[in-house]
């Protein structure tokens, strides 16, 4: 049975920071990292699916952080721009050169050699292309430096305004359609074995407990801006 706390999950070690540099000032905003204590260490196995599902889970929570920034700037409150980059840096490395990468050369291709939900994948992937251009632009906007320029201003409203238009369809949609349809269009055995094949990039990648460690930075993100605390939202 899967645990509460999956640990197939790895990250950031020091020897495998190199494809990530940009992380390092993400990871250095964050508290020292251990393990949550209820993980186990090994032999977890995670379907594809929901492995894929629980990383849309950081993007949401990126997304919620993007929210909190474009509502300040629409108030012309000031901000950390250093807190905007963070979560721009984790939707590069861990979105969109981690998931996104894991859905191209995983899913997509199977999808259209099956022929089924093709006109999707285009427009899942053109998305993807679109995404990588908008966390460009809002990674270089994001200093504080340059928001003293109103059109800077505008300029990064608009791009957090586009990111947050597009990705919300765009992971309910392969929440409910693409991922769903995954199961029919590969055997029960290369469905695993592709939950294997995650696993290897991901501990190539990132190093061990890697997300958890994801969810840590986010939110440490999520308490420098004050919406951490979840009971708040509760309406009174
Ligand atoms: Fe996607
Ligand atoms: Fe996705």
């Amino acid at each position: 049975m899967a645990d509460a706390h999956p640990s197939r999950r790895k990250f950031l070690q020091s020897s495998s920071v190199a494809s990530a540099g940009l992380l390092i000032p993400t990871l250095a905003l964050a508290s020292p990292q251990k393990a949550p204590s209820d993980q186990t260490k090994s032999g977890e196995d995670i379907s594809p699916a929901e492995d894929l599902m629980r990383e849309h889970g950081v993007l949401n929570r990126v997304l919620l952080i993007y929210d909190e920034h474009l509502r300040r700037l629409t108030a012309k409150q000031t901000f950390d721009g250093s807190v905007l980059a963070s979560a721009a840096d984790i939707i590069r490395h861990f979105v969109e050169e981690y998931h996104e990468k894991l859905e191209e050369d995983f899913l997509f291709p199977r999808f259209r050699k099956a022929g089924k939900l093709v006109t999707l994948v285009d427009t899942l992937l053109a998305q993807h292309k679109a995404g990588r251009a908008l966390t460009a632009q809002i990674r270089e906007l994001a200093s504080l430096a340059t928001l003293k320029y109103v059109s800077d201003t505008d300029k990064l409203a608009d791009a957090l305004r586009a990111f947050l238009r597009m990705y919300r369809p765009h992971e309910a949609r392969e929440d409910t359609v693409l991922f769903p349809a995954f199961r029919s269009i590969v055997s029960p055995h290369e469905y695993d074995a592709l939950g294997e094949d995650f696993e290897k990039k991901e501990d190539e990648r990132f190093g061990d407990e890697g997300f958890f460690k994801i969810v840590d930075q986010v939110a440490t993100l999520e308490k420098k801006l004050g919406i951490y605390d979840l009971s708040q939202f509760i309406p009174k």
